[in-house]
């Protein structure tokens, strides 16, 4: 089924210029990038965007991250688009991704991971909505 998805190339990976080859990687696999925008966002629009993962440890550093720097978003279209864009980002931690994943490949760590992407068709949806409304 064709799906869309939202991705985040996070501040670590713009500040490499890393933004082509990522989207390149996607083109490559077959997600096709309808939307794309750069953007810097504030730490209340951070938070809101996370706020999933409001009782984690990790919640207050993920936030100021987020919002420390330039950021692009893309929706990704194609075959399962959400699974896809999972499996083509690997595990959370850099360290544990399979190889030729986009983690394994630019991650610098578990927080600096490079990349974000939703993790279910709901999610998608409304992180899609975040920003492209
Ligand atoms: O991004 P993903 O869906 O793979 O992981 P998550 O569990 O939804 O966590 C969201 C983000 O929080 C991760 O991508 C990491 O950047 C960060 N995180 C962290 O800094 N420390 C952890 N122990 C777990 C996640
Ligand atoms: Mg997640």
């Amino acid at each position: 089924m064709t799906e869309q998805t939202l991705s985040i190339i996070k501040p670590d990976a713009v500040e490499r210029n890393l933004e082509n080859d990522i989207k390149n990687f996607f083109e490559k696999n077959n997600l096709k990038i309808i939307k794309t925008k750069k953007v810097k966002i504030s730490k209340e629009e951070s938070s809101d965007f996370y706020k999933v993962h409001q009782t984690k440890p990790f919640y207050i550093d993920l936030c100021n991250y987020l919002s420390s720097g330039p950021i692009v978003v893309m929706i990704l279209e194609g075959e399962n688009a959400v699974k896809k864009n999972r499996q083509l980002m690997g595990a959370t931690d850099p360290k544990k991704a399979e190889e030729g994943t986009l983690r394994k490949m630019y991650g610098l760590s578990i927080d600096k991971n490079s990349i974000h992407g939703s993790d279910s068709i709901e999610n998608a949806k409304i992180e899609i909505n975040f920003f492209f409304k």
